[in-house]
């Protein structure tokens, strides 16, 4: 893994980093505004996105950072608000040249959004989705550009009922999450092979097993293992969030793209996950769920 140190100066470069109020969003805009990036942090607590700023504010002070950074405001959960979200992206960056699909979730008990979607399929999957076709055309015109996408080793989990998405029928925590992630990884695959040839890379990783908050959503008897597998097993969001960092802006991965990648390598990923054909089909299903042409 390229150390966070070993990157290259991203002064002049913008990047949106989603999921940035904790875990390995926080750390991922520590990192790249270290790298002088202008980082634009979303979080969707107005108190928690403030609080996540002015600690990295903090921290680039102390490090002697280069970059800047500032928040905005967007829940993934609706659409509207994601809508929002890119006026204001648009708005405020006239060149994007980094995106970071990083914010997720997942709930123990079945629950839809504004929008009447599974939520954990909402905002894990239909979140990224949407939130990149509509900023991809200034992505596009910043080339060369980056989009990282964190998915997890728990897609090879997955599967993928295109007539229930949102688990109408056999809902279940972790069955859930294994399908948004490896919608995660479709999605990669697809958006590559329609933006091959613009300059602009899509990959997909697992950061790893990190003690973040993530797992406070798991169901409360796993709870006590979880404690001690974060201390035992798991790496910091900062260690997780250098593998983010490495797909970012890393000159080793300069012209990967469709990649899925772990412990900084690119790795098989699952045999669903390579069919191109539900990769197309996925694209076009999460079309018609955010309103756009596919
Ligand atoms: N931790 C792991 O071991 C692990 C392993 C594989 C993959 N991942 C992936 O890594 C990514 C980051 O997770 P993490 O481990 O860093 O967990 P985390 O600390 O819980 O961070 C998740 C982030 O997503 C945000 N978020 C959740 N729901 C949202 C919504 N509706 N709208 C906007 N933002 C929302 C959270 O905001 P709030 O602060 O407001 O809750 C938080 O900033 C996720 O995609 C996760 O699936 C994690």
């Amino acid at each position: 893994m390229t150390p966070v140190a070993d990157i290259p100066s991203l002064a002049g470069q913008t990047a949106v980093v989603t999921g940035a109020t904790s875990g390995l969003g926080l750390e991922a805009a520590v990192a790249l505004a270290r790298a002088g990036a202008r980082v634009l942090m979303v979080g969707r607590d107005p108190v928690r996105t403030v609080a996540a700023l002015e600690d990295v504010r903090r921290r680039l002070g102390v490090g002697g950072g280069r970059g800047t950074v500032e928040s905005l405001l967007c829940d993934l959960s609706s659409q509207a608000s994601i809508r929002r979200l890119a006026a204001q992206v648009l708005a405020l960056a006239p060149s994007l040249e980094i995106l970071v699909n990083n914010a997720g979730t997942v709930s123990v008990k079945r629950k839809v959004t504004v929008d009447d979607i599974e939520t954990t399929f909402a905002v894990n999957h239909l979140g990224y989705y949407l939130l990149t076709r509509l900023l991809c055309d200034r992505i596009v015109a910043s080339a060369p550009a980056r989009i990282v996408n964190v998915a997890s080793h728990l897609h090879y989990k997955g599967t993928l009922d295109l007539g229930d998405l949102g688990f109408e029928r056999g809902y279940h925590v972790l069955s859930a999450y294994a399908r948004s992630k490896l919608g995660n990884v479709l999605f990669t695959r697809e958006l590559a092979k329609r933006l091959r040839g613009t300059g602009v890379t899509v990959t997909a990783l697992h950061p790893g097993s990190v003690a973040s908050n993530i797992w406070s959503g798991a169901p409360r008897w796993t709870q006590p293992l979880l404690a001690i597998a974060k201390r035992l097993f798991m790496i910091s969001p900062e260690q997780g969030a250098g593998r983010i960092i490495y797909l970012a802006a890393s000159p080793d991965v300069a012209g990967d793209t469709g990649l899925y990648f772990e412990h900084d390598r690119p790795t098989p990923p699952s045999p669903l996950a390579c069919d191109d054909a539900l990769a197309a089909r996925l694209w076009e299903a999460s079309a018609r769920l955010v309103r756009l042409d596919a």
